[in-house]
């Protein structure tokens, strides 16, 4: 297939674009390395530097495609919190612009890189796609209307909108800014002899899920996606945070030291996604925690980052 991913030079879409030519798609990748590396975009694909906002610009380049995965996006919370017109421009209009962009295309498939950000303040676990949602962020609350955008869109053209929610995602390449990064963070100062920081008691608890997993999920069923929905992306396990140290602390074998501060404000207490709906979709993540802890220390050990 000719797939187009946005934010392919980032985080999660440098895996996926990996994943993608390795079953033998075409790629095309669209970022405007804001945050995104272009070492990470690999050889077999076609990269354009490019803004999603401005699609006039590059989208009579790309000829027709199959499928858009878009993930290109403001990632950090806290940032929304700030600027909230800068989040909404980038992951709100953003994902209209290359709604539009895929049909211009003739993409008969849009998959849209949501988050479990969209539940925000929702204590009845685990949380599931039917249930409530009620974002507490302008990050949440823009994934949230981006997911609507997708569906209705979706409904209006002839093509098939498949959100996927993720969970909190690590892995190597993972920033330590933006979301789910208590892995990298963590990583990072173990590999630089730092004391690692845990705010609260360290018995919040999260649902990773690794990010070859997360690229698993995107390129799934790609051509043969089901009706139009929106799918968790997570292990349906959880893990405190203490339990993430005596992993990695095992993985590496390191003495692990931390210090406790307050808790952050807003950071809620346990999360945990169920995997039901997306186990119907026929996905189940694959890499258990130790593997793939192990895979993430092994990377900021010899990046220094
Ligand atoms: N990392 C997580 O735990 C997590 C969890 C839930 C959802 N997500 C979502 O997954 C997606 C990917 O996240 P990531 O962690 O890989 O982040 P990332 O910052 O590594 O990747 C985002 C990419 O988008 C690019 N980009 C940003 N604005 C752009 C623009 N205007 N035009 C073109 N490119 C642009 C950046 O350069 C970067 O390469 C995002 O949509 C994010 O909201 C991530």
């Amino acid at each position: 297939m000719k797939v187009l991913v946005t934010g392919g030079a980032g985080f999660i879409g440098s895996h996926l674009s990996a994943a993608l030519v390795a079953r033998g798609d075409q790629v095309i990748v669209v970022d405007n390395l804001s945050t995104g590396t272009r070492s990470f975009v690999p050889p077999e694909a076609r990269f354009l530097d490019a803004d999603i906002l401005l699609p006039d610009t590059w989208k009579n380049d790309v000829g027709t495609v199959d499928a858009v995965i878009h993930l290109a996006a403001q990632i950090s919370v806290p940032f929304s919190e700030t600027y909230p017109m800068e989040d909404l421009r980038t992951n709100l209009q953003g994902t209209l612009a290359m709604l539009e962009t895929a049909s211009f295309l003739g993409a008969r498939e849009f998959r849209l890189a949501s988050s479990a950000a969209v539940y925000g303040d929702v204590s009845a676990l685990p949380l599931r796609e039917l249930g409530p949602s009620h974002p507490i962020s302008f990050y949440g609350l823009n994934k949230w209307a981006a997911e609507q955008y997708l569906l209705h869109w979706a409904t209006t053209h002839e093509m098939i909108g498949i959100a996927l929610r993720l969970a909190n995602v690590y892995g190597p390449r993972q920033r330590t800014a933006g979301e789910g990064g208590v892995v990298a963070m963590f990583c990072e100062a173990l590999a630089s002899g730092t004391t690692l920081t845990v705010h609260g008691d360290g018995s919040q608890t999260r649902d990773f899920i690794a990010v070859q997993d997360v690229a698993l999920a995107f390129a799934h069923r790609l051509g043969n996606p089901g009706p139009s929905a929106v799918y968790n992306v997570s292990t349906g396990t959880t893990t405190s945070v203490l339990d993430l140290i005596e992993v990695l602390g095992a993985v590496s074998g390191q003495n692990v030291r931390y210090l406790t501060a307050e808790p952050r404000i807003g950071d809620i207490h346990d999360s945990l996604l169920s995997t039901a709906l997306a186990e119907q979709w026929e996905f189940r993540a694959q890499t258990p925690l130790a593997q793939g802890l192990e895979e993430t220390w092994h990377y900021f050990q010899q990046t220094g980052r």
